[in-house]
């Protein structure tokens, strides 16, 4: 038999390509495995002493994210506090991560870093961890500032009826940054259903999250639209709350917030609901509470005195608009509020008082935001549409 050269270098080469192409997939493989930081951090429950941090994975992990002062000292100068991501003492493992960080101090800056250390397999008595993924501090040092009651002004922005259309809403806060707005509102229907997780992200989230959201709270309000779908009743998972309801309220600056949950437009027994809901009931509890805040010195004490809601009270004659002029709007109208802000409609709306409404209703459209800043002396809202220019101003005096 003779040795054909020729034939023995084309077989070693090809074998030699077969390889470069197994490892290359098989590294591929290896390395689509890894656990990452899929989507998020985002802050939420933003508050005076403290805030919760929300991130997603690929894979389970357990969580922890650490704090440290915003001063000109590295991040590797010292060990920082950890916050772990724990539920009722047992750290939780899940690809959800949401850390309530506390003790803070009032209107302060810190950095923060978040870490997730992949569970590869659990059994009884042992846990095989993986790598950690964490949000790159080398390349950005992501920050907060918490609340503060004294401070002399606030700045925010609310978007309003998105509908799922990412580019529209980052159109409109593409400039939000941490050094010229305090927070923001997402005020409802952000998405036109819920389905899944990733419709929360691709819908609104990621670009909020690439925008600002790692470092300006995101606030959401939740819409009737977000009460739909099938991954409906895991929204507010994904938007922990100071109180850990969807209706809330907190002071920053001159301002006291309340945001409220309208719920549904149609009635409850409606076909379209089919048996999910109970809004009636719900609204009822949000008036009892609203009445209690009423009587808190917080409440009493602001300067001005802010709602926040997707569905306004007036403007329609649904059953969701009527139920809330049955229950929250005689409260409301006891208690000096300076202005509701609303969407809902996709068509802008300014309300003034009137015998039935004791302050202004102003209706944002689905395709302008609002550019409100608050001082002692005014607070000035400006609508502005996706390009940023002014299309109405009003203005608060004190
Ligand atoms: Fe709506």
């Amino acid at each position: 038999m003779q040795f054909d050269l020729h034939k023995y270098i084309y077989i070693t080469m090809k074998m030699k390509l077969f390889l470069t192409n197994a490892l290359l997939l098989l590294s591929l493989i290896i390395a689509a495995q890894n656990i990452q930081i899929t989507h998020g951090p985002y802050l939420q429950a933003i508050g005076e002493e403290g805030v919760t941090v929300v991130w997603i994975t690929n894979n389970d992990a357990i969580s922890w994210v650490e704090v440290a002062p915003d001063d000109s000292n590295s991040f590797f100068s010292k060990e920082h506090p950890q916050y772990f991501d724990t539920q009722h003492g047992r750290r939780v493992v899940g690809k959800l991560h949401r850390v309530k960080i506390e003790g803070l101090k009032p209107g302060t800056s810190y950095r923060y870093r978040v870490n997730s250390k992949e569970v590869l397999g659990y059994q009884s008595y042992h846990v095989k961890y993986g790598v950690v993924a964490s949000s790159n501090v080398y390349e950005k040092e992501l920050k907060f500032t918490t609340l503060n009651s004294n401070a002399p002004e606030v700045s925010f922005k609310v978007v309003n009826d998105i509908h799922d259309r990412s580019d529209v809403m980052g159109e409109m806060l593409k400039d939000v940054k941490r050094e010229n707005t305090d927070l923001v509102f997402l005020n409802g229907d952000m998405n036109s259903w819920v389905d899944s997780e990733e419709r929360i992200f691709k819908g609104f989230m990621d670009t909020a999250t690439t925008l600002f959201a790692s470092e300006v709270p995101a606030i959401m309000v939740r819409g009737n639209h977000e009460i739909r779908g099938g991954f409906a009743s895991r929204f507010p998972d994904y938007f922990p709350t100071i109180n850990d309801k969807l209706y809330f309220n907190f002071t920053h600056g001159p301002v006291h917030f309340i945001v409220l949950d309208s719920g549904e437009d149609k009635p409850d027994s409606s076909i379209e609901y089919a048996d999910l809901v109970r809004f009636d009931e719900y609204r009822d509890k949000q008036a009892v509470w609203l009445k209690e805040v009423m009587e808190t010195e917080e409440f009493k004490n602001a300067l001005y005195r802010v709602v926040i809601v997707h569905m306004p009270p007036v403007a329609s004659t649904w059953h969701g608009t009527l139920d809330l002029q049955r229950k929250i709007l005689p409260v409301l109208n006891n208690a000096n509020v300076d202005i509701m802000l609303a969407g809902h409609m996709h068509k802008y709306s300014y309300t003034e008082p009137n015998s039935m409404l004791k302050f202004p209703v102003l209706v944002n459209d689905n395709n302008s935001y609002l550019d409100v800043k608050a001082d002692q002396k005014e607070m000035t809202i400006l609508v502005k549409d996706q390009k940023g220019d002014l299309q109405h101003k009003h203005t608060i005096k004190k």
